[in-house]
């Protein structure tokens, strides 16, 4: 599949508004598990689908700063390489496509391209780490934070309704013992939750705390609003 290709149907390929390391002695330090709440997300997109649980955008590997590390370009052949092994895991190709589905398709071959993109553009500047194990790691991480029941543990529900910004915070610390971070879609006057953003430890097993700009400036503002799933 072409790059191009890839770009147009990796829906969530907006990273570079978390800007990219310029400077190659900035050094991975740790990651960003980086989740989306389809029904915030698509109020800003065309969406193909949605899922009613929160989904995998990527797991990027970060500097201390909290910069995103550009990973390496692959040829076609790697590509294909890590695509078929990728089919050869039937539990985690199911995995990939319950936690880490694109919503701007429904091609499952786009989807596959998705997830290469991302361990192309992320995932691969981790040296030493293996495409598949990159994968499971991020889906185990999205399977243990668990976050529309972690949000739902402390009372906070996609029903449409407005909460304080902090009962976000608190509900997914009691999971990660961290304060996450948070973004959202400004729409109507009001921030929606669109993504929310947990750091995670070297081995990408384990959470730690996102010891700069807590908060975020597309959430300003005390409240969020949890948007509904509708069945569009
Ligand atoms: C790159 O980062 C290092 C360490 O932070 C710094 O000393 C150096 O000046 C930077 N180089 C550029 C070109 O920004
Ligand atoms: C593709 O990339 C791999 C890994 O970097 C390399 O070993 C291989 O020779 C490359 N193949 C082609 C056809 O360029």
């Amino acid at each position: 599949m072409k790059a191009t290709n890839l770009f147009r149907f990796a829906l969530l390929a907006i990273n570079v508004i978390y800007g990219t390391a310029q400077n190659s002695s900035q050094l991975f330090d740790h990651y960003w598990l980086v989740q989306v709440w389809p029904h915030g997300y698509c109020l800003e997109r065309d969406c193909a689908r949605r899922s009613d649980i929160f989904i995998l955008h990527g797991l990027w590997p970060v500097t201390a700063g909290g910069k995103t590390l550009e990973g390496d370009k692959i040829n076609k052949t790697t590509h294909n390489k890590i695509l078929k092994s990728l089919k050869r895991d039937k539990s985690l190709e199911a995995d990939l496509m319950k936690y880490w589905l694109s919503l701007s398709t429904v091609n499952k071959n786009y989807i596959a391209g998705f997830w290469i993109h991302e361990w192309e553009k992320h995932g691969s500047s981790r040296k030493g780490m293996d495409p598949l194990d990159y994968f499971q790691r991020a889906v185990e991480l999205a399977k243990t934070t668990d976050l529309r029941n972690t949000l739902a543990e402390k009372g906070v529900l996609p029903n449409g309704a407005s909460y304080p910004k902090f009962n976000y915070m608190k509900a997914i610390m009691a999971k990660t013992g961290h304060l996450p971070m948070l973004r959202c879609v400004k729409k109507d006057g009001y921030n929606h939750l669109k993504e929310v953003i947990i750091c995670v430890g070297v081995q990408a097993n384990n959470f730690r705390s996102c010891n700069y700009g807590v908060g975020s400036p597309r959430c300003k503002g005390d409240n969020i609003k949890f948007p509904e799933p509708t069945d569009e």
